[in-house]
């Protein structure tokens, strides 16, 4: 069996991930490495005595090598990075240092012990922005990042990129759209939304909230991520979409239906440098036989009763 490390174990997306992969039959162990137990996502890892679970940096290169040495992964799918938009406004150090250094890091180490494939998940959002009547990009779509989340994880491309040309890293990219899904903390927009239409208050959004996303169910874009693993030749970059797309405000609508409740909603400042739109092309990963198993409806259904159902996930992670 082939020895998969993952990192960034304890987020929103690589928790569905673990959770999921543990639970079915493949061909592979799964070892994971976060610098947090999010208490949201605790539940999720550590739990399985076939997973082993390494707390501690991916910039932290005696910390990783030593995870190399004793774990000897096959495999890499790095996914650990600082992800929310808003604080890499804030401030753009701790994106550098995880999604830059961390991701440097990561593949040296995975060069130094001789991994047979690097995963780098990365995001649509290092395209920038599309403009209401534009089409979707293409994997050769040039990358155009316009806020420092975006460009850190524009770099941490670059370096897997350069790795692959300069020393023969067998990688690949993936590039998703937004996700939703459960386990995610409510300072993003769905878990925010549903939070805030469960207690009757307004449901804070950005701008005019016209802003365009395309929207994935989380377990989509792990079972994506699973067929580029296995069916991808390497050095490729993939598109992970739906076809979803729609805007802030309509999703927040979609919610109080799911909810049967009518949303308020409270317009705050907008976000500096906000993307009016992303939607990607995603036909090269379906030619790899992969399908989306939940239709919006399904998934957003499904997502919500999950916050329900768990009112403690809400109440227990700040926004
Ligand atoms: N959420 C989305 O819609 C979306 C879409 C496309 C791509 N992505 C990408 O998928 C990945 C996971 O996203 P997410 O939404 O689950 O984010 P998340 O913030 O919920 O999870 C990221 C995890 O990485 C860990 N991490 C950050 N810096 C670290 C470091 N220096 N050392 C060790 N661990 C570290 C965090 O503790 C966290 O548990 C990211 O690479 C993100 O760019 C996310």
């Amino acid at each position: 069996m082939k020895k998969i490390l993952v990192t960034g174990s304890c987020g929103f997306i690589f928790s569905n991930f673990m959770r999921k992969v543990m639970r079915e039959k493949t061909p592979y162990t799964f070892v994971s490495v976060d610098k947090v137990i999010a208490p949201y996502n605790l539940y999720n890892v550590g739990l399985n005595r076939d997973h082993a679970f390494y707390m501690g940096d991916i910039a932290d290169e005696a910390f990783i090598n030593n995870v190399f040495l004793l774990e000897k992964p096959d495999i890499v799918i790095h996914g650990a990075a600082e992800s929310f938009v808003d604080a890499s406004i804030q401030s753009a150090g701790p994106f550098i240092h995880s999604n830059v250094v961390g991701t440097q890091v990561m593949v040296d180490m995975a060069l130094r012990h001789g991994v047979e494939r690097f995963v780098y998940v990365s995001t649509d959002e290092v395209y920038g922005q599309l403009g209401k009547d534009e089409p979707s990009w293409t994997e050769e779509t040039p990358i155009n990042p316009r806020n420092p989340y975006s460009a850190s994880k524009a770099a941490g491309e670059l370096i897997v990129r350069a790795a692959g040309e300069t020393h023969g890293l067998q990688y690949t990219i993936t590039r998703c759209c937004n996700n939703y899904g459960p386990g995610q903390p409510p300072r993003n927009l769905v878990p925010r939304a549903i939070k805030s239409i469960l207690a009757d208050e307004p449901v804070p959004i950005h701008g005019s909230g016209k802003y365009i996303r395309e929207w994935l169910y989380v377990d989509d874009h792990c079972t994506a991520i699973l067929a580029i693993l296995e069916k991808s030749p390497y050095n490729e970059i993939y598109n992970i979409g739906s076809g979803i797309s729609c805007s802030n405000l309509d999703m927040v609508q979609k919610i109080g239906t799911c909810l049967n409740k009518t949303p308020k909603i409270e317009f705050m400042k907008d976000r500096l440098g906000q993307d009016f739109r992303y939607s990607v092309e995603f036909s090269k990963t379906q030619k790899l036989g992969w399908k989306i198993a939940h239709t919006f409806d399904a998934g957003i259904e499904k997502c919500v009763k999950w916050y329900v159902d768990n009112g403690w996930f809400l109440q227990s992670t700040g926004m």
